[in-house]
């Protein structure tokens, strides 16, 4: 059967949602997934854009040995230099230039004629092919550009040495069956088309990404790309757990196989989903937590008759279902370490007592732990830290019906001084937001607050989500605890570290623009 390879782009074009800021050590037990997954590449991130962005590539390239690692460049020397540094100790690497080819960004973005567009692409692919065998091109806004014109630049970039050739939906313009045409067309007027592999990558500005992706599989072409949860700019990108699944289950139209391992989609999908902050929808297709929830009478009892009547999708097909009760209050490390282990957790030493203490505690709190509950404690920002940051120390809330909420907080601050303030709010959390603004150095604005429990019951685990707009950057925080007010605190304070991380960050950039 004909393989389809899946290109992640989660760590690139899906961090460039809106307020998502992964810490390196995030991206890299992103990766570690996305290769159990059994994705082919990883877009592990754009190198030269920010000293976290290389970080993060030359971490992932020194961990992942299952994919391809690919970092994205622009058609100048800098960027290509730069993405070999990040990316020369992978097993396996490749690289991912661009340039624009429509009419509006030649024109308005980037100034250029279309044989100058030409010249500047050939060039780019000529002068990276010194450093990378596998070299994918994209036109960005291709389904936008003059298809004249893309036959003619896509020549010329795979004489030059291309061996992938991608054809964006930049904006999610295109239909599906526009895009599957297009494709048709640059198969039959390009004419060293069969020395490279074709691609799609398609953005859901109009709900269309899944839809158009699956078009172009059908006209042909051997890759597709798209992120986990969908999540990237704007309205995101095509979904991947969708198309893998929607490949599986009509096979029969399709006629294609991957290397996904679907058993770990839900896996997958809760640890982005975490670790980005972006939840996913209730009824989000293949992953939210309605998909397979039979509400209606007649729904129920056609399943429970014979599942099939209502249900196209086997919950354990995707690795549903698996929740199981793990440990108890009697556990010891060991079984709790082999356990960690099963779960693909890995911790260094003084992580892994962290999560321990932190395991034992929940086990005096709630009866029954579970995979999820060890994997929400694995994602609190106190576990791994994402370097340098305010430490909540204590905190206390007075609440009544009748009395003024007020909230006590003790912090460490980044300089190792101890800080103590109180103030009141309409309500508790505003209590302890209140009292934070005044702990901070500068003004800081909430700008997002989401609430969700890691599994069912009283003595769930909460998991809080938060933007923050903290030093003119907007950042995004998460605490996970069995109290929602240490959640919500915790989380305010994880944003709060995540946009002083940035800034440092942001700082040493200056270091990479001179490689
Ligand atoms: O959507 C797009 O055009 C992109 C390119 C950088 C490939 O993400
Ligand atoms: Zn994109």
């Amino acid at each position: 059967m004909r393989k389809v390879d899946i290109f992640d782009t989660t760590l690139r074009d899906g961090e460039q949602s809106a307020g998502v800021n992964l810490h390196p050590h995030e991206k890299v037990e992103i990766a570690k997934q996305l290769e159990r997954y059994g994705v082919d590449m990883i877009e592990a991130g754009f190198p030269c854009s920010s000293e976290g962005d290389f970080q993060s590539v030359k971490q992932i390239s020194e961990t992942v040995k299952q994919c391809m690692i690919v970092g994205l460049a622009r058609a100048n020397k800098q960027d290509i230099d730069v993405a070999y540094e990040a990316l020369k100790d992978a097993k396996n690497s490749g690289i991912h230039l661009f340039i624009a080819t429509s009419p509006l960004h030649m024109k308005y973005k980037l100034h250029l004629t279309q044989e100058e567009v030409i010249e500047k692409a050939v060039w780019s692919v000529k002068y990276a092919s010194h450093y990378f065998s596998h070299i994918q091109w994209s036109a960005e806004d291709a389904t936008r550009s003059d298809w004249n014109f893309l036959s003619r630049i896509i020549t010329n970039v795979i004489d030059a040495g291309a061996k992938v050739i991608n054809i964006p939906d930049t904006v999610g313009y295109s239909t599906p069956q526009e895009y599957g045409e297009l494709f048709s067309y640059l198969m039959k007027t390009v004419p060293n088309i069969n020395k490279v592999k074709l691609s799609a990558h398609c953005h859901d500005d109009l709900g269309l990404a899944v839809a158009n992706s699956l078009a172009a599989i059908q006209k042909g072409i051997h890759q597709v790309e798209g992120t986990i949860n969908g999540i990237g700019e704007r309205a995101g990108n095509a979904s991947l757990e969708e198309i893998v699944v929607a490949l599986r289950i009509r096979n029969d139209e399709y006629k294609v196989d991957t290397n996904i391992d679907l058993k770990q989609t839900i896996r997958t999908s809760q640890l982005v989903s975490k670790f980005t902050g972006m939840i996913v929808p209730q009824n989000k297709a293949v992953v939210g937590l309605n998909a397979f929830a039979h509400e209606s009478g007649i729904h129920q009892d056609g399943v429970l008759k014979n599942k099939q009547t209502y249900e196209i999708i086997e919950p354990e097909m995707i690795g549903l279902g698996s929740n199981k009760m793990v440990l108890g209050k009697h556990s010891g490390s060991h079984a709790f370490k082999e356990k960690c282990k099963e779960l693909g957790i890995s911790l260094n030493e003084d992580e892994e007592k962290k999560l321990f203490h932190a395991f034992k505690e929940l086990t005096s709190k709630k009866k029954e732990v579970t995979e999820d509950d060890i994997f929400a404690l694995m994602l609190d920002s106190s576990i791994k830290e994402i370097g340098a940051g305010y430490k909540l120390e204590l905190l206390q809330v007075s609440y009544g019906s009748n009395i003024i909420p007020t909230a006590t907080i003790r912090v460490e601050t980044p300089e190792g001084f101890r800080i103590q303030e109180s103030a009141t709010g309409k309500g508790s959390v505003e209590a302890v937001y209140n009292t934070i603004s005044r702990i901070l150095k500068q003004p800081s604005e909430l700008v997002d607050y989401r609430i969700q429990s890691t599994t069912n019951g009283n003595d769930a685990i909460a998991e809080v989500y938060v933007k923050v707009r903290y030093d003119g950057h907007i950042s995004s925080g998460r605490g996970i605890e069995t109290d929602v007010l240490e959640a919500s605190a915790k989380a305010y304070f994880d944003a709060v570290n995540r946009s002083l991380v940035k800034v440092w960050f942001e700082h040493q950039t200056k270091g990479v623009e001179a490689l």
